[in-house]
């Protein structure tokens, strides 16, 4: 069994891998600023907070324990205000991320796990969308991943690192158990906001009406995050193998629209959920759905949350107990 530092592992996804790898018997190190993540996320293992940032603080963990490799889920992920901060995106995002990898050449550590986006895919030109689709994100945050991204590959290269890219498509979920889930400050992301709406009242909004989609709203690709922390130890299991490195879309290859995930929504919850219709949101690609075949066919990956209705089953399982 391995020991895995995980930076970002107070987070939405990130906490959600901790209690995998723990489960499966590995040991794990959460390295946290709780920026935006929650200590009481961490269910087990050894938990830091300090920012990637800090060269001190990384040397110390380095050298105080084996880390045999890191899974990286510390970012900023609001799209909207990369467009309006790009600097805070640039920076810990990209030189922050850099201060981390150049922590682990100096320790010897050379196994990296990166959760990547569909946001490098920018407007896309083919549906589903494969890996070898052109990268051409249209905000800061998508180019920041796309950078780190290609960083990767040149360390590879030259140092010898080896890693595996995720690019997730919309994590979505919680925990089947129910004490962990999905809860950002401001939380941007529409399933958490209709659970939202249908415990609290008011009304969703829906940015679009007009794409050219069967019923005008915007499509996405709901994957599970337990299902996206069980694609991460299979690609662990591939590099502790002394396997390839991989590039992977983490998606379920099924597009809903807005309208569907509210109806699908109010069929899980019992409630009426009123929409408000805004008009498009600037930078929303009409569809995004992911070709995730290399992973299933490569790792093995099987998501086991098939359908949105299970998803949101686990979502709203957690949402209602808080
Ligand atoms: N949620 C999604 O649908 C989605 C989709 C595609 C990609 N991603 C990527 O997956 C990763 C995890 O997403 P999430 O939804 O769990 O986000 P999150 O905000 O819940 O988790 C990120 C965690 O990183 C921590 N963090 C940020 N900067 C840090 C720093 N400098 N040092 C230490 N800790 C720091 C935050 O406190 C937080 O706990 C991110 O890299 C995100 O870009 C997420």
């Amino acid at each position: 069994m391995s020991t895995i530092l995980v930076v970002g592992g107070a987070g939405y996804i990130g906490s959600h891998a901790v209690k995998e790898l723990n489960r499966q018997g590995h040991d794990t190190i959460v390295l946290d600023s709780l920026v935006y993540g929650h200590r009481e996320s961490v269910k087990s293992g050894k938990f830091v907070h300090g920012d990637m940032a800090d060269t001190a603080l990384l040397d110390r963990i380095f050298t105080e324990n084996r880390i045999d490799a890191v899974m990286h889920f510390a970012a900023f992920a609001y799209v909207g205000e990369s467009v309006t901060d790009p600097e805070k995106y640039y920076v810990n995002n990209v030189a922050n991320t850099l201060n981390l990898l150049s922590a682990m050449r100096r320790h010897g550590c050379d196994k990296f796990i990166f959760s990547s986006t569909c946001a490098t895919y920018g407007v896309p030109t083919e549906m589903p969308i494969t890996e070898d689709h052109p990268q051409a994100p249209i905000n800061p945050y998508g180019m920041t991943k796309l950078i780190v991204e290609n960083i990767l590959k040149d360390f590879s290269t030259a140092y010898g690192l080896k890693y595996m890219i995720f690019r997730y498509f919309n994590a979505a979920g919680a925990d089947a158990d129910g004490d962990i889930g999905e809860d950002h400050d401001p939380e941007t992301h529409l399933i958490p906001l209709i659970l939202r709406t249908a415990k609290t009242g008011g009304s969703i909004k829906i940015f679009g009406t007009d794409y050219d989609t069967a019923d005008g709203t915007c499509i996405r690709d709901y994957v599970h995050v337990t299902d996206l922390a069980a694609a991460h130890i299979l690609g662990l299991d591939r590099l502790m193998k002394g396997g390839e490195n991989g590039i992977f879309n983490l998606g379920t290859g099924t597009g809903y629209s807005v309208r569907e995930v509210i109806s699908c929504a109010e069929n899980v919850t019992g409630c009426k959920i009123s929409a408000a219709e805004e008009g498009r949101r600037a930078g929303d690609p009409p569809v995004l759905v992911a070709e995730p075949e290399k992973a299933v066919s490569e790792l093995g990956w099987h998501p086991s949350f098939a359908t949105l209705e299970d998803i949101i089953h686990t979502a709203w399982n957690w949402h209602r107990n808080r």
